[in-house]
């Protein structure tokens, strides 16, 4: 999966109701502030973990809100797509994507990916980014995992995906959460090919600048 990624094919990102909406959110921002086009899928249960997580004010209009929570311009190139829209582009495998991302992946999304259900958008994207081979990353928060979890996690992994935790390292000297959060966000863009310096690598010689901005904070 590590190859650059053709920057003119959408990227699809699903935020799904796992604890950790953070991490979708600044992957968003990086790949907008990037001027990566992003296919957006965000889950009922995400909205309501990041009012939760985040003190995120959702007022109606989500895709305004999250790009205003990110400090994005109105016109950043993202589409949000509703979940029950099965008539949207990245329904179809003839729409070309660069791959898509789950971020973070709940267990009922991971374990409907697992099975091939398609009860919503996200699970009918993803289930087309396995058959017609593009790279498909979950990226899942949970502890512990149970034994259905991990025999998904291993089905899931059988069929192509890239299974992930969200479960940062400490070898680059994190000293902030946001340090932490931007590990796991690098890792992941890592398995897509983007050439990001979000973290210190190991053995890297200094800390790059941090690019695109590190603004995403938990308390804005
Ligand atoms: C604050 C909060 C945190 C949650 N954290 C997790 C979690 O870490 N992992 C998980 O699998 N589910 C978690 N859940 C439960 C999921 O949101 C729930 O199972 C939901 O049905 C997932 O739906 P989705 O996959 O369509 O987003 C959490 C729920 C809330 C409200």
């Amino acid at each position: 999966m590590n190859h650059p990624p053709d920057r003119q094919l959408p990227f699809v990102l699903a935020i799904t109701g796992a604890s950790g909406s953070i991490y979708g959110l600044r992957l968003l921002q990086y790949l907008l502030e990037a001027g990566q086009p992003v296919d957006l899928l965000v889950s009922q249960a995400a909205c309501q973990v990041m009012r939760e997580e985040m003190d995120l004010q959702l007022a109606g209009d989500l895709k305004a809100d999250l790009l205003a929570y990110l400090e994005l311009p109105p016109g950043s190139p993202v589409t949000l797509h509703r979940l029950n829209d099965y008539g949207a582009p990245v329904a179809s495998g003839s729409y070309r994507t660069c791959g898509m991302a789950v971020v973070p992946c709940s267990l009922g999304t991971l374990g409907a990916l697992a099975h091939g259900l398609t009860e919503n958008l996200i699970h009918r994207a993803a289930a087309v980014s396995l058959k017609e081979r593009r790279p498909l990353l979950v990226l899942v928060r949970e502890m512990p995992f149970g034994h259905i979890q991990l025999k998904n996690m291993l089905t899931l992994s059988e069929a192509g995906a890239v299974v992930a935790c969200a479960s940062p390292g400490f070898y680059h000297r994190p000293q902030t959460i946001s340090d932490q959060i931007d590990f796991v966000v690098g890792r992941v863009l890592d398995q897509f090919g983007f050439d990001h310096s979000l973290f210190k690598r190991w053995k890297e010689e200094a800390r790059p600048l941090p690019v695109p901005g590190a603004r995403v904070s938990l308390n804005p």
